[in-house]
């Protein structure tokens, strides 16, 4: 006769499985219980309670009243506003009143900090996030995302200029994303690597669902905006004729950079958005998108640069501030920089050879 009592049998695995939530994964993470771990594993809580509860609206949203289409407004970006991304901002302001946890929400969507002072005692962290990445699918029905980076507050900010925010990508204490696909997935690093978890509904909970990914080295997906190409530096332009002109490239582009990014950091690639004539350092937030996705590739092999700097280097010089993005595996990105410095050291050079 044999027994189970060596090995676990099946259904222990899957019951260890469904245990292993978010929170209880930030602890372990952290190997401590100290209330600095569990701050964070509470943070990382009430995100995925935010992301639940967007989830919740998007599922249903082609059926309710208010929630496709634009509100008529325009934000500080200088976009048109839709009416998920004002909800889903006001949601992840809501699970952070009253909680203690942080004292102040840095949203792509407001044009100020949002301050808790009840909470400032307290929770000496700021929440900096993209309440809804890639709004205009939403009316589509195709996937959206949030993107949220975690960061000490320092000092009081007496004034509300959040100046200790301008700091570099490295500040952050963790990052991450919630892409609302198929299912519902939540990737996020706390500096020790990058783990996925799904919602599963019927628990109402993210369960584990992938440790300690790691991105391909090099991988065969582009995404960018190819109808920039005009827009674009030549140095871009190079490299897109490059792929192009090379086997092994293949072209994958959602409009929302969570998705694009997740099909990337599975299958390995590179996303561009780079510079444009009308627009030098491109349309994403340094703060809210290419920081805490940079944070999260490079804790899974992976590199994030502005074509000329390593994205977390960069130290923002106002709270909206925006980069240029080549993200992705090392060696397609390590490429893509390669075409810029080439075009560089040849335009020295011609201006050297004929000086004007
Ligand atoms: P958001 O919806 O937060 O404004 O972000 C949209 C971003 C990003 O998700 C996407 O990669 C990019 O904008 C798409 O821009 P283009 O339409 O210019 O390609
Ligand atoms: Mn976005
Ligand atoms: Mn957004």
């Amino acid at each position: 006769m044999t027994t189970n009592t060596e090995q676990p049998s099946a259904r222990e695995h899957t019951l260890d499985r469904d245990c292993t939530t978010l929170s209880r994964h930030v602890l372990q993470q952290l190997q401590s219980f100290s209330s600095e771990a569990r701050d964070l594993s509470a943070i990382v809580d009430r995100i995925a309670l935010a992301a639940k509860l967007i989830y919740r609206r998007l599922s249903r949203a082609g059926l309710m009243a208010g929630t496709l289409g634009f509100t008529g407004e325009v934000n500080v970006q200088g976009e048109s506003v839709k009416k998920m991304d004002v909800y889903a901002n006001e949601v992840f302001i809501s699970v952070f009143k009253q909680s203690g946890l942080v004292c102040r929400l840095a949203s792509e969507e407001m044009e100020k900090p949002y301050y808790i002072p009840e909470n400032c005692p307290l929770g000496r962290y700021t929440l900096l996030y993209d309440p809804i990445d890639g709004s205009s699918n939403v009316d589509i029905n195709l996937n959206v995302g949030s993107i949220f980076s975690i960061r000490q507050q320092e000092g009081d900010d007496l004034d509300g200029e959040a100046k200790d925010l301008l700091q570099n990508g490295r500040q952050q204490i963790a990052a991450g994303y919630v892409l609302y696909g198929p299912s519902t997935m939540l990737v996020y690093s706390i500096g020790h690597g990058v783990h996925s978890f799904i919602l599963d509904p019927s628990l109402g909970e993210f369960i584990l669902s992938q440790e300690n990914i790691k991105i391909p080295k090099h991988g065969p997906i582009y995404s960018t905006n190819e109808g920039n190409f005009w827009q674009w530096e030549e140095s871009i332009r190079d490299y897109t004729r490059y792929v192009h002109r090379h086997e092994g490239y293949t072209a994958r582009y959602s409009g929302a950079l969570v998705g694009d990014i997740h099909r990337i950091l599975m299958q390995g690639g590179v996303f561009l958005y780079p510079g444009t004539v009308k627009n030098p350092q491109g349309k994403l937030r340094l703060l809210y998108e290419t920081a805490p996705l940079a944070f999260l590739l490079e804790q899974a092999g992976g590199r994030a640069s502005t074509g000329t700097q390593n994205l977390l280097d960069v130290v923002p010089d106002k709270l909206h501030a925006r980069t240029p993005l080549v993200i992705g595996s090392p060696e397609n990105v390590t490429l893509v920089e390669s075409f810029i410095q080439d075009r560089a050291r040849r335009d020295v050079e011609d201006s050297v050879a004929s000086p004007s």
